[in-house]
């Protein structure tokens, strides 16, 4: 039952949350610190732009989660409640449920219900047709719709699909028809530079390279079989910095799409170190659960609203403050400073044909 599904989702992901953190390759990204480069956080602006004519005030969104049943409905709620309050664009999850089942659309639309200003993206597979895309983006006056593409999880999931090979033609018909922009997303196991490549041939303009290191849909799915038969698929897949690294390698005249990324995010420093990698923004889905769930991880309730407006605001003031710090007026230049990249990240960035030196050096190389 796919809604039985969407409640495992939520509560194998929120229980991850609540394990003890392992390093991810986001530890590995350290910016370079410059003493005197700094400048007034007054003269600091994080909003973000992105093709279509998209300003986010926020260069950090809620990722698509959720949906579909009624205690997803009940996070929804809560979510959409914090972006209200807080400017924060977000996406509900998949939304193949409600194509199969119109009676669950109050369980998504309450993005829009909530939030009648806000940016809202709905989400759906790369299974879906034009016409299911426009019934989504229209149910929900949506600004955005995710397109994800998820083989891995498909593969490991009991249930799950294991016909890939329509995908592209698919994203291609969608971003054809669909009014607003169309963002294709991993969901946690990272692009490849063809993978981006391949998606601006396909006419896609924005693309989230979800990485691994977060929350892990591998596992999610293999403990939801009874006999976890897919365990030696638990670390597979690249991190977004993996990705956003190896977009660096493409050649400078390739088209490709402008870049979101996320996959662990934990904190506003995970926020700049993606952006520094050349994301324009940076999303964050299980973090923001855990905040919504709290501790207990039981039911969404305005305690987890109130929890994660103050998080939202408190991760925008850190972000000025270390915007400031860092010497970047605006989100663009935080792509100028300097990166070092260490690690088993660094080691698959050179088997990849990275510039790590450029990286680490990008402040004496503009002058
Ligand atoms: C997700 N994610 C997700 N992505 C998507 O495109 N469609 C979906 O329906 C879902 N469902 C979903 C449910 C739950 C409970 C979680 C936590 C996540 C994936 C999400 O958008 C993101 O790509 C990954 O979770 C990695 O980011 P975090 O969680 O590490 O920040």
């Amino acid at each position: 039952m796919i809604s039985n599904r969407k409640d495992d989702h939520l509560n194998f992901a929120a229980a991850q949350q609540r394990e003890e953190r392992a390093r991810t390759d986001w530890d590995e990204v350290r910016l370079l610190h410059h003493g005197l480069a700094g400048i007034d956080a007054s003269d600091v602006d994080i909003s973000t732009s992105l093709p279509g004519d998209i300003r986010w005030p926020l260069p950090f969104y809620i990722n698509g989660m959720t949906g579909g049943t009624e205690t997803t409905g009940k996070v929804n709620a809560a979510l959409a409640e914090a972006a209200a309050e807080t400017g924060i664009a977000m996406a509900t999850g998949s939304m193949s449920i409600y194509l199969r089942d119109e009676s669950v659309l109050p369980t998504f639309r309450v993005l829009r219900d909530k939030n009648p200003h806000g940016f809202v993206m709905g989400n759906l597979s790369a299974d879906a047709t034009p016409d299911q895309a426009r019934r989504v983006v229209e149910a929900l006056e949506a600004n955005a719709l995710q397109i994800h593409i998820n083989s891995v999880q498909e593969t490991v999931m009991p249930e799950g699909s294991r016909g890939f090979g329509s995908w592209a033609e698919n994203i291609a018909s969608v971003v054809e028809s669909t009014p607003v922009p169309v963002i294709v997303k991993e969901v946690g196991f990272g692009m490849s530079r063809e993978t981006v490549a391949l998606l601006a041939e396909l006419g896609v303009s924005i693309a989230d390279a979800a990485g691994n290191g977060g929350t892990n849909f591998a596992r999610v799915e293999n403990d939801r079989r009874a006999g976890k038969d897919y365990a030696f698929l638990a670390d597979f897949g690249q991190s977004a910095a993996a990705s956003l690294l190896d977009a660096t390698t493409l050649p400078a005249e390739t088209p490709r799409p402008a870049l979101l990324a996320s996959g662990g995010v934990r904190n506003p420093y995970d926020v700049i170190r993606g952006l520094s990698l050349g994301a324009r923004a940076v999303g964050v889905a299980g973090t923001f659960l855990h905040t919504v769930l709290g501790e207990s991880g039981v039911e969404a309730n305005a305690a987890g609203t109130k929890r994660l407006i103050e998080q939202v605001n408190d991760w925008r003031d850190r972000l000025i403050e270390m915007y400031a710090m860092f010497g970047a007026a605006t989100t663009r230049q935080l792509s100028e400073t300097d990166v070092m990249i260490g690690g088993e990240l660094a080691e698959t960035a050179r088997l990849r044909g990275v510039n790590l030196a450029f990286l680490a050096n990008r402040r004496s190389f503009r002058r």
